[in-house]
């Protein structure tokens, strides 16, 4: 009855629906009239209002419930509205204690109710009121009903809403997200949009401020319009910040070192997963930076490697996992932020085509192939602009060229300014409104146009559509924390780099192993992890060290609860194995001298806010606090004593260790994550075959760096020049390019087993009008005894007239395959891919540009020029 009645009235009382909406924050509770008659006739009359597109509200039903009553009161905010909002008023004298509210759709078939949630916690105070929010798909049809269920602890109560109306419907969850936030931005007034540009935060201090959620920023909910709150968390290499405990992942490098991209999937899908469970729904990850240019940066952990496409392609497949699971991506920090020594003060002096085929090449794969939904520009400037207002970034290069939909938020106070930077393409400050509090009198005044600040609100919404955001009710649950360290596990299996065996001291053998020493690192209870805002809290606490070092001076070294000692135990039960702190070298040398094999393992601890000061461990060592001494001088000792002593590495990136003597094992493990100590012990006794490769050059010495030390801030505060000359010739390119030899290449990584590439051949399909690209087919054979897994790489050595490095990595797949066996493989380069593989950056034509010439293609199984197949040449006229 009620929404046939309705139909009829409705264009008699249009005009409310030009009444603006009331502030929420304003609204005070009211007792509303309790006679049954007016419950009747007023029920009807609130319906039709909101049916025909009323913003105000209205008078509502009365319903007693033993001696509490409750009032509903349904109010649209408009015709195109995604979300309808319910007041729900305790008229009682006594609290309410309401443990579920629920919605259901009356005429399924016209509308879905995808969203119900009690805004005011679970107790409603006597005359107190509180809104519901509920978002319909599509939010207002003709002839449709919802009936709300409120149960509360002894009694449960329906009440029916009619909702009809000759509404346009608001655009629904099958049209576009743009369509939908243009729609939503049509009914807001100017503090909502506002309030989307800037963080929720209200305090300036840098490290004191608390977010709701333990988050690292926030967004307050725009509660009229059912517009959620946004919860800002890092999670480069598991959920961060002070959200809760969550699963510490191996470093998102070792991730990249698996160089398999179902692997990437794996990650990202933790890290989402968890993000949701504990109701964040923006990441902060997607750390992107290309730390081949400086591989003694702090956050090198957090990165994907050095190479443009190995990155990018990394970055995306973990930003795609995240944003699977209703939580709005970022990748990070755009751009050229390669050094934490004065990041704010830093200028990255670098040419245009450089810039191109370089770090910005790994952020173009990383938004084209993920669809990430935000960009956080960095600290530094570049080209002498601050990259939160950077012109060519943001506006030309991001939003123009690449067409990117998204919003780009500052990096942590990393705002300048409020005309500048809104005109130059941020679009939303964080955490707080340092800033962009005077944004809204730079609009009035007119300093930054009406139609920017509406930019601004669009590109944040449409994120927030394109994730489901809108149409995805946020569940918080428990984390599935067993099941989770299984996969962190797999993970560090999966990234480990087996970089020396030469006498096949690995795999050991669990079953005739009779003693075995356990060195330094705290293996005795823990694994160590990377400090800084990607840092994890550790299912299950970690052990944390008393003193925080400085620099940075604020992260803490937590290592996480996982006992590589244990994990050797459990899986050689018949060695006896005995433990060493490795502070005093002769004792560990002693342990080391009376065991058949020692394991020692060095650990180097880095973070955001501070760099290494060099590639060698003994500069480390007498920089850091976390060991006592020189890890140096105790692999020197504990080698000397025996030669079968393994070196198992936990560290941030690349590092130089001297001493490891020639009958040495060494295993890269990384930063391992929470289940580091059973991964450990599964690859040193050959449980999993390790099969990583090195997603970073290990360079010789400091010297072999295109800055031999890394540019330091001035005393007096002001911005220094970070030039880099070597400009597109990043990690192994400059290797190749300056015939450097190092330590362990890009690509590199041994197995138990061994593998054989023979007969590559070349197919040329780039004259194929749909799909231009070429293949490498080859046969790669085990020719070991043991199963295992190799990655065959392509590498294009580009024409020479255009003074590229001699080559550069385009492809690659990870095979599997056991003992003896043998398979025919295709890795395909398809020459419109995002990664631009056959193109230079034309700075005439300001496109990527393949020129004509002669290229060649190698296959490899790493990036050492010794270990080039040439495949052939493909000529381009
Ligand atoms: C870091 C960002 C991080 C942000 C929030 C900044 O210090 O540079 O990577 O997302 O803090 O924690």
């Amino acid at each position: 009855m009620f929404p046939s009645f309705a139909s009829a009235l409705c264009s008699f009382v249009a005009a409310p629906q030009l009444r603006p909406a009331r502030s929420r924050r304003n609204h005070k509770p009211r007792r509303l009239p309790t006679a049954g008659a007016a419950l009747f006739f007023l029920l009807p009359l609130a319906v039709l209002l909101s049916a025909c597109g009323g913003g105000g509200s209205n008078s509502a039903p009365i319903v007693s419930l033993g001696t509490t009553s409750y009032a509903f009161n349904a109010q649209m905010t408009g015709t195109t509205s995604a979300a309808q909002t319910f007041e729900l008023a305790n008229l009682g004298t006594a609290p309410l204690k309401i443990s579920s509210i629920a919605l259901s759709g009356a005429n399924a078939s016209s509308f879905t109710v995808t969203t119900g949630n009690l805004a005011c916690g679970s107790t409603l105070a006597a005359n107190g009121s509180c809104l519901i929010y509920v978002t319909f798909n599509p939010p207002s049809v003709a002839n449709c009903a919802a009936t709300v269920t409120i149960t509360d602890n002894a009694t449960t109560l329906t009440q029916t809403i009619a909702l009809t109306g000759a509404g346009t419907p608001a655009p629904g969850a099958n049209q576009t997200p743009d369509t939908r936030a243009a729609a939503m931005l049509t009914l807001m007034t100017q503090a909502e949009k506002l309030t989307l540009v800037q963080g929720g935060v209200t305090t300036n201090n840098t490290y004191g401020y608390s977010v709701p959620r333990g988050a690292a920023g926030w967004v307050p909910a725009i509660a009229r319009l059912g517009i959620p709150e946004l919860y800002l968390a890092d999670g480069s290499v598991g959920v961060g910040n002070g959200v809760g405990p969550a699963t510490a992942l191996p470093s998102s490098l070792a991730n990249a070192a698996s160089w398999d991209l179902n692997e990437a999937t794996k990650y990202g899908n933790i890290i989402g997963s968890e993000l949701a469970d504990y109701g964040i729904n923006v990441n902060l990850g997607g750390n992107t930076n290309l730390i081949g240019r400086e591989p003694r940066d702090g956050r090198t952990f957090e990165t994907k490697g050095e190479d443009p496409i190995l990155a990018g392609k990394f970055a995306a497949a973990h930003i795609a996992a995240i944003q699977a699971q209703h939580i709005i991506g970022d990748i990070k920090h755009f751009s050229f932020n390669d050094q934490e020594s004065g990041r704010t003060l830093a200028n990255a002096i670098i040419d245009e085509r450089s810039g191109r085929e370089s770090d910005l090449l790994a952020f173009e794969i990383g938004i084209k192939d993920s669809g990430v939904q935000s960009v956080m520009c960095s600290y530094n400037l570049t080209n002498s602009q601050y990259d939160c207002e950077n012109e060519y970034l943001l506006n030309q290069v991001l939003k123009g060229d690449w067409n990117f939909p998204g919003f780009v938020m500052s990096d942590w106070w990393a705002t300048q300014s409020t005309v500048n930077a809104t005109l130059n393409g941020l679009d939303q400050e964080q955490p707080n409104q340092q800033f962009f509090s005077s944004l809204g009198a730079s609009v009035t005044n007119g300093q930054v146009p009406q139609a920017r600040l509406d930019n601004m609100v669009q590109r944040i919404l449409r994120a927030m559509y394109a994730v489901g955001l809108f149409d995805n009710p946020q569940n918080i649950q428990t984390v599935p924390f067993a099941a989770d360290a299984a996969v962190a596990q797999e993970l560090e299996e999966s990234g480990a780099v087996l970089l020396q065996n030469p006498s096949n001291l690995l795999p050991l053998n669990a079953s005739t192993i009779k003693s075995i020493a356990v060195i330094s690192g705290h293996a005795d209870t823990s694994v160590l992890s990377g400090g800084g805002s990607a840092q994890v809290q550790p299912n299950g606490g970690g052990l944390v060290q008393a003193t925080d070092p400085c620099p940075p001076c604020w992260a803490q070294v937590i290592w996480d609860p996982s006992s590589p000692l244990q994990a050797i135990k459990a899986i050689a039960p018949n060695a006896t194995v005995a433990f060493d702190d490795g502070t005093n070298p002769s004792s560990a040398a002693a342990l080391a001298q009376s065991s058949q094999v020692a394991v020692v393992f060095i650990t180097v601890w880095s973070s955001e806010g501070m760099d290494q000061p060099s590639i060698d461990i003994r500069a480390i060592d007498q920089a850091q606090i976390t060991y006592p001494g020189s890890q140096a001088a105790l692999v020197q000792a504990v080698t000397a004593a025996n030669p079968n002593t393994v070196v198992v590495l936990e560290n941030g990136g690349p590092v130089l260790v001297p001493f490891i003597g020639p009958t040495n094992a060494l295993l890269e493990a990384w930063y391992p994550g929470q289940n580091g100590g059973p991964a450990i012990a599964d690859l040193l006794f050959g449980k999993t075959n390790p099969s990583g490769k090195l997603p970073v050059t290990f360079p010789m010495n400091d010297n072999q760096l295109p800055r031999p030390s890394i540019p330091q801030p001035p005393a007096d505060g002001s911005i220094f020049p970070v030039n880099y000359t070597e400009g597109y010739n990043v990690g192994y390119k400059w290797f190749d390019v300056n015939s450097l030899t190092p330590w362990f290449p890009f690509g590199f990584g041994l197995s138990y087993t061994t593998f054989t590439m023979t007969n590559a051949q070349l197919v040329n399909n780039l004259n194929s009008a749909g799909n231009p690209n070429f293949q490498v087919t080859f046969k790669l054979t085990n020719t070991g005894t043991r199963a295992g897994a190799e990655v065959p790489q392509v590498y294009l050595g580009m024409p020479a007239a255009l003074n590229e490095p001699p080559k550069r990595l385009l492809a690659w797949q990870k095979v599997p395959l056991n003992a003896g066996a043998a398979q025919q493989v295709t890795i395909e380069v398809d020459q419109n891919d995002s990664s631009q593989p056959m193109s230079y950056w034309n700075t005439t034509s300001e496109s990527w540009t393949v020129s004509p010439g002669v290229y060649t293609v190698y296959l490899s199984n790493s990036s050492a020029p010794s270990s080039l197949i040439t495949v052939g040449t493909l000529t381009v006229n």
